[in-house]
């Protein structure tokens, strides 16, 4: 199983500032170095996190491979054609959302995603859709020529008790049954260190992205260490 992380709220925290730091890029080489498979990173139309200075920088120098989430709007496809991502996933954006909310309606916008795959997969980069676990919205991809689709983990998360069992039923359903259309098959959104090992079963899935769970516990599990690394300075100044 292929680990994404996801560093866009590494740039949330620097944006807070408009400061230097914490720098994505740092994050993204620290995250290599304990073993993750690739990193990604959503460009937003707002720009409210990562800037494009970001994605050009972890372009020349993450050694794994980059995920580039995407509106499908003229710009979007038109920057990844120019930056060349290693993969690229197609999700849907709203300005005054806090995170992506559901997956790509493909059937609705079929023609635009279509036109979109063709032009990326055309340039090597490897194009999925974020969808819901829907078979209807899993055929459209297919019809879109992707090569593969990320299943939005959302609504499984945000479940509890019965409800969740469902939610994880309706995965391993849609997952088993974009593998059998030839997709490969991702996972992503919201996934986090209580609720993730069921997922992780999913013998099709191949890929997860996960973010904000894992900056979120990089804070608590660094915290120590800054506190203790400045009271030392602060001891070193008085001598
Ligand atoms: N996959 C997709 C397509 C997303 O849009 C996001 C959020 O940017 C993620 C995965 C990661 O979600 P989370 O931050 O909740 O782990």
């Amino acid at each position: 199983m292929r680990l994404g992380v996801n560093i866009d709220h590494v740039a949330t925290v620097r944006q807070a500032r408009r400061a230097d730091v914490p720098d994505p890029l740092e994050a993204a080489l620290l995250a290599e170095k304990a073993g993750a498979n690739g990193i990604t990173v959503h460009l937003r139309e707002d720009r409210r996190h990562i800037q494009e200075r970001d994605v050009e920088r972890l372009r020349q120098r993450i050694a794994t491979k980059l995920n580039l989430e995407m509106a499908v709007t003229p710009a979007m496809v038109a920057y990844a054609e120019k930056l060349r991502p290693d993969d690229a996933c197609f999700v849907p954006e709203k300005r005054e959302e806090l995170t992506t909310e559901g997956g790509l309606d493909v059937i609705a916008h079929r023609a635009r995603v279509k036109d979109a795959v063709a032009r990326l997969q055309g340039r090597g980069i490897h194009a999925s859709l974020f969808i819901d676990p829907d078979p209807t919205q899993i055929e459209a991809a297919r019809e879109t020529g992707a090569r593969g689709i990320e299943i939005h983990t959302g609504s499984y998360c945000n479940a509890g008790g019965v409800a969740r069992e469902k939610e994880l039923r309706a995965i391993v359903d849609a997952a088993s049954f974009a593998q059998r259309l030839g997709l490969e098959v991702h996972g992503g959104h919201g996934l986090d260190y209580e609720n993730v090992c069921p997922i992780a079963r999913i013998s099709e899935i191949v890929e997860l992205n996960i973010g904000h769970s894992i900056i979120a516990r990089a804070v608590i599990v660094g915290i120590e260490q800054a506190v203790r690394e400045m009271k030392e300075l602060l001891a070193k100044a008085r001598g």
